[in-house]
């Protein structure tokens, strides 16, 4: 079936020069072109901009594909090329993050900041990693867990690891125990740092509560730091918690550990991520390529220099944050702004007031926070100076053109660069996305613009040919590139399955796509049950599972559904067992199984209870149809199902729902 995207392709948008390099399509394209051919020539000029311990002997392994080496036989370390190297020049005593904290005075001020320079981030890195080595003989090859909100201390923790060779994996501070205890097991980390608690808007979260909660499930870890953010007592376990500023105190303010020389091709961390069956995937990244791709899209994508002031609002839990709050920017010697809450606390303008505060220049964010912000009025945004900002960017799904023409407007002044950057935990870092760093074409709103070079991307249809212009089809990356996962951890058969056997050769990213007559790209959206609450990759398997885990339930299905802010929202249909009748009381019951078993960022919009769910005649949820149901859109093609009553039990189930919310009001 070939579907025809309307989509705004004829706006096209000229921002300001401001020394970028202004080029026609066709030049970019020609460019491009140059740098796919050869890219393993091109991506190791790019990867010779490190610093490198030992030179690479091959630029990359392809021997045993889809497993993929970048850079083999090179030595380097990730935080000896983020601190090291800046405190040897005039960037010792250069900002590197200012950070601010959430909670605020009774006039509404921020309350708390810290600002630390190059020179104060290494001397942290340097004791946290004489700690993890002395006291806890942690050494490369180990694994750490960090369950951490957004305080310096999570950085410092990744680099510190980094510094000895340990590869780490962060675990989102929104996160359940039972997330955290999945992940701690499958990554078998054998020490957790965490905190006491978390602010978040304006209310104590007890991290610590959950973390033991976790614990109790995750025997591999024998340690725990707990670093005192909210000031609350907690459980301190004998022999197994420490608090880490008493740690500190037994460190020497001048503690230097050596940077481990790890390969290219170590493993730099774990990040867990959603996918359409299973339990979350443990993507691992290395060390050499990862950097590489970072180097590259902060200089071609954010246009990096040392007088910016970088701000990106994701959280590090993610891996935004891993790539554009930790490594990406300070392996550039950039300053940035580190905020620990929520950007509309206490009031809906923090974010801008951050923005006039600190005197951002390029802006990295997420469309639904730029819906979020849209809802609140323009007041809000006007009563606060947004002149030095530069460049904005934003991340995680598709960004509508009346966001894109809202906030360009308002905050860019209709002029400065404004891309929407595609990709995903898996590719490490930015692959589709406008360039204003090197080179310069017209910004349409909502497009991803074109592949990064070194990247060649294409939108294929079902049979593996190229999709005809303007037709959906998937998204495929064509060639091994830098930043690319080394495997799934612990699980290589489903590395392979996952992503390199739709289309075999290529990496299949699971996203629609469509190419447009100038041969830009536009990420229409996940093509498998893979749903972004607010930018948030959720699995709907894992919802599920959490549902089915409630005694009352025999079966559930969870599909996401179109949310004005949030650009998609969960919803559940769920079956229950004989004996269990459907109730206000039941439906609030199991909101809390789903909080509970994955965390709260997970609630669900909505469960509706049914007695059949539609069904192939092999047994898999339809959730094709329960979507279409729900969205009131073409049911489509339905042969397959096993029975059709199922899909006016939904329809029924919805009516009911309806009714009973015009009834309330
Ligand atoms: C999925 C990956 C990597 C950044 C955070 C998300 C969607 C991401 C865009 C964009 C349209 C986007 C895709 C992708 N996505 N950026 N600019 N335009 N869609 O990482 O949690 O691994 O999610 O986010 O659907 O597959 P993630």
């Amino acid at each position: 079936m070939s579907v025809t995207w309307a989509l705004p392709f004829e706006t096209k948008i000229q921002p300001k020069l401001n020394g970028n390099k202004q080029v026609t399509i066709e030049t970019y394209k020609e460019i491009h072109q140059k740098s796919i051919e050869d890219f393993r020539g091109f991506w190791a000029s790019v990867a010779s901009e490190l610093e490198w311990f030992k030179a690479w002997d091959k630029v990359l392994d392809d021997s045993n594909p889809p497993f993929y080496k970048w850079f083999v036989g090179g030595e380097l370390n990730a935080s000896y090329l983020t601190l090291d190297r800046h405190v040897r020049t005039w960037r010792k005593n250069k900002v590197a993050i200012i950070w601010e904290g959430e909670p605020v005075d009774e006039n509404g001020n921020p309350k708390e900041k810290r600002v630390l320079t190059y020179y104060d981030l290494y001397r942290e890195v340097n004791r946290v990693a004489y700690l993890l080595k002395t006291k806890y003989g942690l050494k490369k090859g180990d694994t750490i867990a960090i369950y951490l909100p957004m305080i310096p201390e999570l950085p410092i923790f990744m680099l510190a690891a980094a510094r000895l060779g340990v590869v780490f994996t962060v675990v989102f501070s929104g996160f359940s125990a039972d997330a955290l205890a999945s992940r701690i097991n499958d990554s078998e980390a054998k020490l957790l740092v965490t905190a006491d608690g978390a602010w978040r808007r304006g209310k104590i979260i007890n991290l610590k509560e959950i973390a033991d909660k976790a614990l109790e499930k995750a025997p591999t870890v024998k340690d725990v730091i707990v670093v005192r953010r909210v000031g609350i007592n907690v459980n301190m376990k004998p022999g197994r918690d420490a608090y880490y500023d008493e740690l500190m105190k037994q460190v020497p303010l001048d503690a230097y550990v050596e940077p481990e020389r790890v390969k290219s091709e170590d493993p730099l961390y774990i990040l867990y991520t959603s996918g359409t069956t299973g339990k979350p995937k443990g993507i691992v990244h290395d060390t050499g390529g990862y950097l590489t791709l970072l180097h590259a899209t902060m200089r071609w994508v954010f246009d990096i220099r040392d007088d910016d002031i970088y701000w990106c609002t994701a959280d590090i839990g993610w891996v935004t944050g891993h790539s554009y709050i930790v490594f990406g920017p300070l392996l550039e010697g950039a300053t940035e702004i580190m905020y620990e809450g929520a950007l509309d606390y206490p009031q809906p303008d923090r974010w801008v007031s951050i923005i006039e505060r600190y005197g951002v220049t390029i802006f990295y964010t997420s469309p639904t926070a730029v819906r979020q912000f849209m809802k609140y009025g323009d007041e809000w945004v006007k009563r606060h100076n947004t002149s030095t900002v530069r460049l904005i960017h934003t991340v995680g799904e598709p960004i509508n053109p009346e966001a894109f023409e809202w906030l360009w407007k308002l905050v860019g002044r209709s002029e400065v660069p404004f891309g929407s950057t595609w990709w995903m935990t898996e590719t490490g870092g930015i692959m589709i996305s406008h360039l204003p760093g090197l080179y310069l074409i017209p910004l349409k709103p909502g497009t991803n613009g074109m592949p990064i070079l070194g990247v060649n991307a294409d939108v294929l249809d079902e049979n593996g040919n190229p999709a005809k212009v303007e037709e959906r089809g998937y998204l495929v990356i064509k060639n091994p590139w830098p930043g690319m996962p080394l495997t799934i951890y612990k699980d290589p058969e489903r590395y392979v399955k996952v992503y390199w056997s739709k289309f075999p050769g290529f990496f299949y990213a699971g996203d629609y796509a469509v190419k447009d007559r100038d041969g830009y790209f536009w990420i229409l959206g996940r093509a498998d049950e893979v749903i972004k609450v607010a930018g948030h990759r959720l699995g709907t398997y894992e919802l599920e599972s959490a549902l089915i885990e409630n005694p009352a339930v025999a079966e559930a299905a969870v599909i996401g559904i179109p949310d004005p802010v949030k650009g998609e929202v969960p919803v559940g249909f769920v079956i229950l067992k004989a004996g269990y009748t459907p109730s206000k009381e039941l439906e609030k019951e199991l909101q809390e199984t789903v909080r509970q078993k994955v965390g709260p960022i997970a609630s669900l919009n909505g469960i509706y209870f049914v007695s059949k769910l539609p069904k192939t005649r092999s047994g898999k949820i339809m959730r094709r149809v329960i979507r279409a149901v729900v969205t009131k859109s073409e049911v489509g093609d339905i042969t397959t199902l096993e029975d059709e009553a199922s899909v006016e039990e939904i329809k029924k189930a919805l009516e009911e729902f309806r009714a009973e919310l015009e009834k309330t009001g």
